[in-house]
């Protein structure tokens, strides 16, 4: 459920010349990492995602800037704003999401618990719910 989705304070190694945030397997993340992406350029106002994943867990980072998380379960929303790159977002698999509130210049950071599958997407709301109710 979304209240499995926490926001989890990373580690920071702190230096008077600047921060280090290190994501590490079998160290501060609950998964082995299998993927890293980041999603940037994102144009002012543009909503993104609108998925569910069957599998998939992420660690969500806003690298710079900031925006927004909606997280669904099927039964309760929430959003989570994040704005701070020792701040992550754990979402766990079967949760829809959709994202908005891009700061100009923001690096959403994510590291994935497996490869990229379009097989591990729910893309369609409705087959969503179904998942949901059903299995
Ligand atoms: P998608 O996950 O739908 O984007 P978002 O949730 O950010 O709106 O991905 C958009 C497209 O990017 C998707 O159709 C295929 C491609 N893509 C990959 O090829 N590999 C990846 O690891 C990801 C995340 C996306």
């Amino acid at each position: 459920s979304i209240d499995d989705c926490k926001v989890v304070e990373l580690p920071i190694v702190h230096n008077a010349s600047g921060n280090i945030t290190v994501m590490e397997n079998n160290m501060n993340i609950p998964f082995a990492i299998r993927r890293i992406y980041y999603l940037y350029d994102v144009p002012m106002g543009a909503e993104r995602g609108g998925h569910a994943h069957y599998e998939l867990q992420q660690y969500v980072v806003a690298a710079s800037g900031s925006f927004t998380f909606i997280l669904d379960d099927g039964e309760n929303k929430k959003e989570v704003f994040l704005n701070h790159p020792n701040k992550a977002l754990h979402i766990v698999p079967g949760i829809w999401r959709e994202m908005k509130d891009f700061s100009s210049g923001s690096i959403c950071l994510v590291f994935a618990s497996i490869e990229y599958a379009e097989s591990d997407y729910i893309r369609e709301y409705n087959q969503f719910l179904n998942f949901r109710k059903n299995g």
